[in-house]
């Protein structure tokens, strides 16, 4: 039964899903983000920082002073995988998650896949669930203790959120998607606290998640013009898990947002410009005005000039539940790019293999990478190593889970890199010269920084002949 369930969740991970296609998504309105683009970066030396001088002409100036945001990638390095010295890694997921937790005075709203955060969820026991079940405490005294309203919405019941309905008054709601669609999971992962700061990525409400996947999320704090719309996505989770609840013809106004692909919000991330958005799927769940996920992906592989680089876990092309088949929408996209006459564009592409890759996912790789006189495209595997026996008796671990994508002109976090329902942020920033506040050229040292490690190899496709003779090449 557990291993049944493990599977179908991670059997569900990561797939082009169909159900993005039943709406087709608007772009008669498509105004391309940098027309007119005048970001010009300078640097102050006084203070050292960077700001933009041609914001003073535009509406951003007054946009940006309200929303003086700080953002943070976070992520989580399985235990004991270890880097160069010199190569950067981010503060962990754990910390962001504690340092939320503790900023919260009212409330906390976490939309939700699964959950066992305790190390008694998971049939093998291994010490370092303790970060998980501090988290879990700490959600627990919030609660208890701090009379925060904490509301949750997850795919699925479980004894940690029982528990935590239970003896922290926390409000929990299931979401059947399945119900709804007739396929379908809720995969989204984010958290907010106080409709101010919050918390998307991709690390689960796992013990596992904190200290033995890889995983990478973004932090964002005093920026409630964004909480707040993070926050309509959680009011859609929640009316959707109401018993009997059905899926508007149109979303209500209060659902609605104004900050879109093409109208971004105009913020200022760690005193860097930026323009963000946050879009979502699949689309029957997006309100008036909130860009698709497809929608977005597309766009910002269209958009890059220079580069585009993914980290999935799983890469195929194809639906697996409502209408199954072959399903390219973005593989086509990355195609395109990676032939495009008009620029020269490399593609890196970033999968994961583990135990439970499914086999297919090396012919689709394959299929890419053996096109590399053709396409300027690199495929290679991230694996997470095993050191210890105790590692490798912890079920459904020791992988990269991360998805994200960085181009010259974006950086992309989801918990998904397509999914049935899930959310992504979308963080537009031009390729400053240096990596301070530059959340973009930092997630593109990020990418890099697994590309060239030693967990990373390009894709073994011997099993096609023609490929074996030159070996692989790496753009
Ligand atoms: C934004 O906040 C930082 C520190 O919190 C401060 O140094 C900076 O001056 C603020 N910028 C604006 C435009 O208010
Ligand atoms: C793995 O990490 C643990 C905890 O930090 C440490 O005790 C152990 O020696 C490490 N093992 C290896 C093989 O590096
Ligand atoms: C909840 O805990 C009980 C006993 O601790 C266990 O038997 C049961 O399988 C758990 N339920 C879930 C959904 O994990
Ligand atoms: C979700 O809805 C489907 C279809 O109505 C139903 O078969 C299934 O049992 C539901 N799942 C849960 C966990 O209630
Ligand atoms: C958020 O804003 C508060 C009040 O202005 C400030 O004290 C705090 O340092 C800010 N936090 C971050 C992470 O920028
Ligand atoms: C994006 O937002 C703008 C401004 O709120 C709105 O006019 C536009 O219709 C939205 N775009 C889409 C595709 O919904
Ligand atoms: C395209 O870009 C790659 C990587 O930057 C570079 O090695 C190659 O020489 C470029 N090709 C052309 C035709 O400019
Ligand atoms: C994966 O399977 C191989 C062979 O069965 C085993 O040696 C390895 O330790 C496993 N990895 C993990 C993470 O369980
Ligand atoms: C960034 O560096 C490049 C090459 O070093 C230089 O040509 C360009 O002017 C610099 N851009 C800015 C904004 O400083
Ligand atoms: C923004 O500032 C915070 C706090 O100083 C830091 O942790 C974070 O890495 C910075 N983010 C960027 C994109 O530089
Ligand atoms: C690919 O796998 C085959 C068969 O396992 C092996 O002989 C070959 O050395 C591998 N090639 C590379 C480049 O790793």
């Amino acid at each position: 039964m557990q291993v049944q369930r493990y599977l179908a969740m991670f059997s569900a991970v990561l797939l082009w899903l169909g159900l993005l296609t039943l709406i087709t998504c608007n772009t008669a309105n498509r105004q391309f983000l940098h027309e007119n683009d005048e970001f010009v970066a300078t640097k102050n030396v006084d203070s050292d920082t960077l700001y933009f001088e041609s914001a003073r002409k535009d509406k951003g100036l007054k946009e940006a002073a309200n929303n003086n945001c700080t953002i943070s990638i976070v992520e989580s390095i399985p235990q004991n995988l270890t880097y160069k010295p010199d190569e950067y890694i981010h503060p962990s997921t754990y910390s962001g998650l504690k340092a939320l937790l503790e900023l919260a005075k009212e409330s906390v709203h976490i939309a939700s896949y699964y959950w066992t955060l305790r190390g008694k969820d998971v049939d093998f026991y291994d010490e370092t669930a303790d970060e998980g079940e501090d988290i879990f405490n700490t959600l627990m005294d919030l609660g208890m203790s701090k009379k925060i309203s904490i509301k949750i919405v997850q795919n699925e019941e479980n004894n940690d959120t029982a528990l935590l309905a239970e003896k922290a008054f926390a409000e929990v709601q299931t979401l059947n998607v399945t119900r709804l669609l007739n396929s379908g999971i809720l995969h989204t992962k984010f958290w907010v606290i106080d409709g101010q700061h919050f918390y998307i990525g991709s690390a689960n409400l796992d013990w596992r998640s904190l200290t033995q996947v890889k995983e990478l999320g973004v932090l964002v704090w005093n920026c409630s013009c964004l909480a707040k719309d993070v926050e309509k996505l959680f009011d859609v989770y929640w009316y959707l898990s109401k018993p009997d609840s059905s899926i508007p013809p149109v979303w209500p106004p209060n659902y609605a947002t104004s900050i879109n692909m093409s109208n971004p919000a105009v913020v200022s991330l760690n005193n860097t410009k930026a323009r963000i958005y946050i879009s979502s799927s699949p689309p029957q769940f997006c309100a008036p005005g909130r860009t698709k996920d497809l929608e977005a992906i597309t766009h910002v592989i269209e958009q890059a000039e220079l580069f585009i680089n993914i980290a999935v876990m799983d890469y195929l092309p194809v639906r697996l539940y409502s209408d199954p088949g072959y399903w390219s929408t973005i593989d086509d996209a990355l195609r395109q790019a990676a032939s495009s006459s008009r620029f020269n564009i490399t593609v890196r592409l970033l999968a994961s293999k583990w135990n439970h890759t499914m086999h297919d996912m090396y012919a689709y790789l394959c299929s890419l990478a053996v096109l590399r006189s053709a396409l300027r495209i690199s495929v290679k595997l991230f694996e997470v190593p095993v050191y210890s026996e105790d590692q490798e008796k912890i079920p459904y671990s020791r992988v990269n889970h991360n998805k994200y994508m960085v181009t010259d002109k974006h950086a992309y976090i989801g918990d998904y890199f397509i999914t049935t329902a899930g959310v992504a942020v979308v963080v537009d920033q031009p390729q400053y010269n240096t990596t301070r506040g530059n959340l973009r050229k930092q997630l593109e040292d990020v990418f890099m920084r697994d590309w060239h490690s030693p967990y990373s190899h390009f894709v073994n496709c011997s099993h096609c002949p023609h490929l074996e003779q030159d070996g692989h090449a790496e753009l």
